[in-house]
């Protein structure tokens, strides 16, 4: 573990800028200042209860003027009050500390503020003694940013045209103090009482319900609500909402749901597209209720819409906040695919009013404990609800979790540049950056592991525990270990010589994963374990011999078995041992598939001859392996082949039976794999070789689904249709083409027609028809843009505009991205980008823009923006020459030494590690796959 964490120094900068910074020491003052140094908190108070009054001017000066009064208990002696607080006036003069039960003050000698550490500090004439409980009251003023974090605004147009504007909040992770001074910490929990001023007309919102709304003495037109205490609760997880929006109750009569109030709330003009969010929304809240014994705490729940929004959704307590695109659903516009993201995230944000908002992790090192949790259990609740409606038929929702969550995990984590699930974060910026794939998917993937060795019963058993011994309470990962080792220990499911601690700090405290390569003789077989990466520099750079090892549970099923649901694991393998032995498993003539449906979160390789099985298997009757193994099989073998550890020869062998494949699971595991090869062979000579060979493959699925798109097909079914018509026409089949193209021109013809195009086909046939359209078809598409009222209808049309061949409309498009008031929203800047950058047309217009233009698109979004590392992903996904190596090192020097990258340093750095692995990999795999389409018939040469 130390070679690693050597290694990672480098590669992830706040692992060493923060961990030598957790120096113990027992003096009370200088505990104070090291954490303070830190940008952590002093732990010498511990807040107890917010009194908070905030007045939001939604028009005008956008001010925010505030008042606060915490309670707090002091643990250790300090003459300082500490709080976190940014972008926030402190009116000095009211500034007061008093103690309660005395009616004594702390005089207040000094206020000082540390923007950098985002600090300010009462400086007090006294020492306040330990357990003695303390107040501070402040007035202070704010400001209604428009950077979509803190207390914000965000507007849309009402179908009169005019301008609304909605303050609402984003207080996760680090953003409460930018709406109040506070202990913006996740351990320290406290009540609140909220009151917010609001002009007459609008409606506020927070996390409990309203007791009283009252005028506000000589302020005529402005009302006060004030809420209900809240229980002890994260600064995160507060929320407020000032709105004109409608609403949708869901009443107690036909819901599952009975002992909570459940609103949802959107734009009057949108209210038509909640259908789903009031169907699911209850139905999840009563499968999670009933899994974990234990009822959702509060009155009532509102759910509510942003039109701009910084992440998905936000799980505020009792005040579910989403993306507009996220919540709504329009039946004939949104996608299948848009209607199962919906129903995810719904059940992520429910599952975090246990997971997060119950039971807080302890700090942001942990955050997979809530993040991680919130996808799986969403998932387990998804399963389930959907299962019980009568009219649906399944959705096939923890199939789907290998190609949503495991195989992007996986992905991401044999790079260089990934790092462990628990790391040690302490500013902001670095909290920031926990929120990626590998807290949320690697996070859920090492959750999912976990069930199926522990067994459903026994997980469920262990995370009830977990869960009432720390309601209220926060959590580290040792609690999670300790509440599942007893209830492995109860049932007898684990060994006495293992614990959940050992195995799992395996997975959480090391970055990557291993694979397996099973070699066989007659009825042996041995196992070897080794760190899967992407690129074998990694294994040079590793100093130990054997590199680092992992608790593995080991899942198979053979031939003869044929057994798909064993998941719990018949052996397991120690990090002390490399290899092991099974015995007395069938002769070397029958398959052996380990890891069975991929419940645990490593590749398998194998020998040639079982590989060779494998292939047969498929060939003769694919659907004698499990579809979930299908996916595993084929998605482990392209993973294997571009780390160089199995020949494309057997990967693309693997292929040639998905001609009758019809499992939406195989088909989404094996397409990112096929979309990597067709990019990397995007500008040689044999793309159409390899084009005719992917496009024979989706054909037949083509065929079976159809183009014409039934909404009132199975979910799977129209998810198919997604994908084969997505394929199809991107690969210029020509029916696919030849159908979207009709479609388009109608589409264009009746502008007031709006049943012409439906939701899973209107990605190609945008797409389709602006590709082969002029400059009259584009105005077009836009102005259709321009007027939907349908925000995933928004977001098909905005990916489409991208796809035209006319160069100086991609132009015109790339500077609308990052122009204020072009009708491209901010938010939507790196869609726009994208969408241009993936066309091959537009790949170069789109890398020079960034080249040229950097300078202003940092200023425009920020150096802190998230979009910045998706513009530099897309400029450079297909990136596989030596020539643009050099111009993206050219381009990171550049902007390295006048320090603007931004929050894109990172991305930079992967650019280079995967363009220097692109063009290794053309040199290495290019003409072996130009001679396998060859020897299967795929050539591109003219005769
Ligand atoms: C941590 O403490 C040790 C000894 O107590 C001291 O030598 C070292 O300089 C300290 N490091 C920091 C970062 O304060
Ligand atoms: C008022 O308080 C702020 C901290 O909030 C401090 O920076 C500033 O110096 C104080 N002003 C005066 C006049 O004390
Ligand atoms: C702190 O105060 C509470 C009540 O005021 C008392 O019960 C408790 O014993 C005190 N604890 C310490 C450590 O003094
Ligand atoms: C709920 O029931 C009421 C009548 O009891 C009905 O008007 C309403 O449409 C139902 N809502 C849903 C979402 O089924
Ligand atoms: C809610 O529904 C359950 C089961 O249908 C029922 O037992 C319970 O009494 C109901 N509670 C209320 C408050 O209506
Ligand atoms: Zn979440």
């Amino acid at each position: 573990m130390k070679t690693l964490l050597v290694y990672y120094t480098l590669l992830w900068p706040f692992v060493g800028s923060s961990a030598n910074l957790q120096n113990t020491t027992h003096d009370g003052q200088n505990q104070e200042e090291s954490s303070v140094a830190s940008g952590r908190l002093p732990p010498s108070l511990e807040p107890l209860h917010y009194t908070l009054h905030l007045q939001p001017f939604l028009t005008g000066n956008l001010s925010i003027h505030g008042s606060l009064h915490i309670h707090f208990r002091v643990l250790h002696v300090t003459d300082k009050v500490v709080l976190n607080m940014a972008d926030i006036i402190t009116n000095n003069n009211t500034v007061k500390v008093t103690r309660k039960e005395e009616g004594v003050g702390a005089e207040v000698v000094r206020q000082t503020y540390n923007p950098l550490l985002q600090l300010y500090t009462a400086h007090l004439n006294t020492h306040l003694s330990p357990n003695t409980t303390w107040s501070l009251s402040m007035d202070f003023q704010g400001f209604l940013n428009d950077k979509l974090v803190g207390f914000y605004r965000s507007t849309y147009t009402d179908d009169q045209g005019s301008t609304r504007v909605v303050a609402g909040t984003q207080f996760s992770p680090s953003d409460a103090r930018r709406a109040f001074p506070c202990f913006d910490e996740p351990a320290l929990k406290a009540t609140f009482d909220i009151h917010l001023a609001r002009p007459q007309h609008l409606t506020s919102l927070s996390n409990m319900p309203l007791l009283h709304s009252t005028s506000i003495k000589d302020q005529p037109g402005w009302v006060l609500d004030t809420f209900a205490t809240t229980l002890p609760m994260s600064t995160y997880l507060v929320g407020f909402l000032v709105c004109d929006y409608s609403h949708q109750t869901v009443t107690a009569s036909n819901s599952t749901h009975n002992h909570t109030l459940i609103k949802v709330w959107t734009r009057a003009e949108a209210l038509n597209q909640t259908s789903l969010a009031t169907r699911l929304t209850p139905s999840l809240l009563s499968f999670l209720e009933r899994y974990f014994e234990l009822f959702y705490p509060l009155p009532k729940l509102d759910v509510a819409t942003m039109s701009d929004f910084k992440f998905g959704a936000m799980e505020n307590w009792g005040l579910i906040l989403y993306k507009e695109s996220r919540l709504l659903h329009d039946p004939k516009k949104s996608s299948a695919k848009s209607k199962l993201r919906t129903g995810t995230i719904i059940a992520h944000e429910l599952a975090h009013q246990w997971f997060g908002n119950l039971v807080t992790p302890a700090w942001w090192s942990e955050l997979w404990l809530k993040e991680g949790f919130a996808t799986y259990m969403g998932f387990v609740a998804l399963n389930d609800t959907e299962s019980t409606w009568e009219t649906e038929s399944t959705w096939e929702v923890m199939e789907q979790f290998l190609t949503l969550e495991l195989h992007p995990a996986l992905a991401l984590d044999s790079l260089l540049s990934s790092h462990p699930i628990n790391v040690e974060v302490t500013n902001p910026d670095d909290v920031s950056q926990m929120f990626d794939t590998i807290s949320y998917k690697k996070g859920s993937s090492i959750i999912r592991m976990m069930q199926n060795f522990l067994t459903e019963k026994t997980f469920r058993k262990g995370l009830k525990n977990y869960l009432n011994t720390l309601k209220y309470k926060s959590a580290t990962q040792e609690d999670l270990w300790k509440h599942l080792t007893d209830a492995a220990r109860e049932d007898g499911v684990m060994g006495v010589e293992m614990s959940v601690k050992e195995v799992m700090d395996t997975w959480t405290l090391q970055m990557g994963y291993p694979v397996i390569s099973v070699f066989r003789n007659g009825s042996t077989a041995t196992l070897t374990q080794n760190w899967f990466t992407l690129d074998d520099e990694v294994k040079k750079l590793n100093m130990t011999e054997e590199g680092q090892t992992w608790w593995i549970p080991i899942s198979y099923t053979t031939q003869t078995q044929l057994n798909f649901s064993q998941t719990h694991p018949q052996r397991w393998m120690s990090p002390a041992t490399h290899t092991i032995q099974m015995t007395g498993l069938p002769n070397e003539n029958q398959w052996i598939v380990v890891n069975v449906q991929q419940t645990g979160f490593y590749r398998v390789n194998y020998d040639a001859n079982n590989w060779d099985l494998l292939r047969t298997q498929l060939e003769s009757s694919h659907t004698t392996i499990h579809s979930t193994n299908r996916a595993q099989i084929l998605n482990d073998a392209f993973s294997l082949a571009r780390a160089g550890l199995l020949n494309y020869t057997t990967a693309l062998g693997l292929t040639t039976y998905m001609v009758r494949e019809e499992g939406l699971v195989p088909w989404n595991a094996v397409l990112p794999n096929l979309r990597y090869l067709l990019d990397m062979f995007g500008r040689s000579s044999s793309f159409g070789a390899l084009r005719d060979y992917v496009r024979q493959l989706v054909v037949q699925m083509y065929d079976s689904v159809g183009f014409i798109d039934d909404l009132t097909s199975p979910l799977v079914t129209q998810l198919k249709r997604v994908v084969a018509v997505d394929q199809a026409c991107s690969l210029a089949h020509p029916p696919c083409v030849h159908e979207a193209s009709a479609v388009f021109e109608a589409w264009i013809a009746d502008p007031h027609n709006t049943s012409i195009v439906t939701g899973n086909t209107a990605k190609s046939v945008l797409c389709t028809g602006l590709s082969a359209g002029v400059e009259g078809e584009w105005d077009s598409a836009w102005q259709r843009y321009r007027n939907s009222n349908v925000a995933t209808e928004k977001v098909i049309i905005l990916n489409s505009l991208g796809c035209t061949k006319v160069v100086w409309l991609l132009a015109r498009y790339l500077e609308m991205a990052f122009t204020p008031d072009s009708g491209v929203r901010k938010q939507d800047a790196s869609t726009v980008f994208t969408s241009v950058a993936r066309n091959p047309i537009g790949r170069d217009l789109a890398w020079n823009f960034v080249q040229e233009k950097w300078t202003h698109i940092l200023q425009y979004l920020g150096p802190g923006s998230s979009h910045l590392s998706r513009i530099v992903k897309a400029a450079t996904k297909t990136f596989n020459t030596p020539l643009l190596f050099k111009e993206l090192e050219r381009f990171q020097s550049q902007h390295t030494t006048t320090g603007h990258l931004g929050s894109a340093t990172r991305a930079v750095q992967q650019a280079l590690e995967s363009t220097r692995l692109n063009v290794k990999w053309m040199r290495h795999n290019y003409h072996t796959i130009v001679d396998w389409l060859a020897g299967h018939g795929f050539t591109s040469t003219i005769n």
